[in-house]
């Protein structure tokens, strides 16, 4: 095997084999627990397994025995399988909440199961398995349980559809269950339908309070805008079934970031994370990348804390724990002109960036990530005056990397309380995750350097820009 380009340092990525969305993050009996949708076998989806990881710190992670193998009549499927869930502590035990996805009689069934454990490691899945069918028969499209705990009982989401998913006439819908022993499951109702607005199926759907407001998330198949994610502000009343909106957003302004989740820590922190790659119904996937001619594909996002800023708006950032772990190195301040300057990162493209842009007389300040020494690698534009930033891959050698990127920022009052931009970049070898102005946005992306492209080079085509910056080192 050629030596590993790609392979991130602080992301967590399967040892072999393929991985999609992040099955939970869970502390449980001295460890933390990671679990996410899996095939060891090879670097395709196909016969999905729920693989098991464990971590003092959220960053360091020792891949484990696979927590579910699909060996039931209801998730035994080469196209199916044990589908992505949930854990749940309760009891001294851990639950996993799982969608069930085998075929009966030609026709693929969904359903919700769950499996036990009292150290951590072996999973039994229950006697009562399957625990809830689709209420109206629509079997196909029924997944992705995410069980919390509200109002004195147990309350599980799952997605689903008004018809086909593949149809963007269909309705993405979430449904509302709720249970007292984690087994018996009472159905309440559609908690939020599509309704022309928001695409034909809700994947993966989340449900947690912040700060006293309720965040409702999914994953839609066919948005009319194609977003990968979207996060829905409101209030929730579970005895009634309703989630009324009051706003609606991208979780993350990238195309690299799909199925996520959100898990409570111990010491009260709310942590995202997510699948840093999509499915080939979106319109900019042709396939999953190049990472399987290193023997593995998929990688999930830095674990990132959510909280709410000064103007309550949902904010990210990468857990203190990996800032801890690469403190600033490098201090400086330059200016950027018209003429290329690089900035001192070493040759390993994992750092993270941290710059403070002047926002008053500047227009667009251009950083070339992952650049050969003729300036051609990644571009990112941020576009101060008009409020977006671009992130431009043609300029990279390998072919999988193309096309552009935009996403806005900076256009509400409070975004414009603040004289500087504030730019927090993680580079960590195949991964870029951009976080704008304290976290209020995000941008996740993926790319596949060269070894020779692996430096940092600042731009600014208009007026010059004093720029400060830190750099801090990922270690290896
Ligand atoms: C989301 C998803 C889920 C499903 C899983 C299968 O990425 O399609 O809806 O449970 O992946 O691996």
């Amino acid at each position: 095997m050629k030596k590993e380009l790609w392979r991130p340092f602080l992301h967590f990525t399967p040892e072999k084999g393929w991985m999609n969305d992040p099955n939970g993050l869970v502390w449980f009996k001295g460890n933390y627990h990671l679990f996410f949708q899996y095939n060891p076998y090879h670097c395709n989806w196909d016969s999905m397994h729920w693989g098991h990881a464990v971590s003092h710190d959220l960053l360091h992670w020792e891949q484990t025995d696979c927590a579910l193998v699909p060996d039931e009549k209801y998730d035994k499927d080469p196209t199916g399988g044990c589908f992505s869930g949930s854990p749940v502590v309760w009891e001294d035990k851990l639950y996993l909440v799982y969608t069930a996805s085998a075929k009966k009689d030609g026709k693929t069934v969904q359903t919700q199961c769950a499996a036990v454990s009292e150290d951590g490691y072996r999973f039994e899945k229950v006697r009562e398995n399957p625990l809830v069918e689709e209420p109206f028969g629509n079997t196909e499209n029924f997944r992705d349980p995410k069980v919390i705990r509200a109002d004195g009982r147990w309350r599980m989401l799952c997605g689903g559809s008004s018809g086909n998913a593949d149809d963007p006439q269909a309705d993405g819908r979430i449904y509302l269950y709720s249970s007292d022993d984690l087994l018996h499951w009472e159905y309440n109702g559609i908690l939020l339908e599509s309704k022309g607005r928001w695409g034909s199926m809700f994947e993966c759907p989340d449900l947690f309070s912040i700060g006293g407001k309720w965040i409702l998330t999914a994953s839609p198949m066919n948005h009319p805008d194609m977003w990968p994610t979207i996060c829905f502000e409101g209030s929730v009343d579970f005895e009634a079934c309703r989630f009324e909106v009051n706003e609606i957003r991208r979780y993350d302004g990238g195309n690299r970031f799909y199925a996520p989740q959100t898990y409570s820590l111990p010491d009260g922190r709310k942590i995202l994370l997510g699948w840093m790659n999509g499915w080939l119904w979106m319109p900019w996937m042709e396939d999953w990348g190049p990472a399987s001619q290193e023997g593995w594909r998929g990688c999930l996002s830095l674990p990132r804390e959510l909280f709410l800023d000064d103007t309550g708006r949902l904010c990210q950032r990468p857990v203190k724990e990996a800032a801890a772990l690469c403190e600033t190195k490098v201090r400086g301040r330059i200016v950027a002109g018209s003429a290329l300057q690089k900035l001192p990162v070493e040759d390993r493209n994992a750092c993270c960036i941290r710059l403070n842009i002047k926002k008053e007389g500047s227009r667009q300040l251009r950083l070339i990530l992952m650049a050969d020494e003729s300036g051609s690698g990644t571009e990112l534009t941020f576009d101060l005056c008009g409020h977006f930033l671009a992130v431009d891959k043609n300029g990279m050698e390998n072919k999988w990397d193309k096309g552009l990127t935009v996403c806005t920022f900076g256009k509400t009052a409070e975004d414009a309380a603040n004289d500087f931009l504030t730019a927090e970049l993680w580079i960590d070898r195949s991964t870029i995750e951009i976080f704008l102005d304290g976290g209020r946005y995000v941008l996740t992306d993926t790319v596949y350097p060269s070894a020779s492209q692996y430096s940092v080079y600042v731009q600014s085509p208009y007026k010059q820009i004093p720029l400060d910056y830190e750099i801090g080192f990922i270690p290896q």
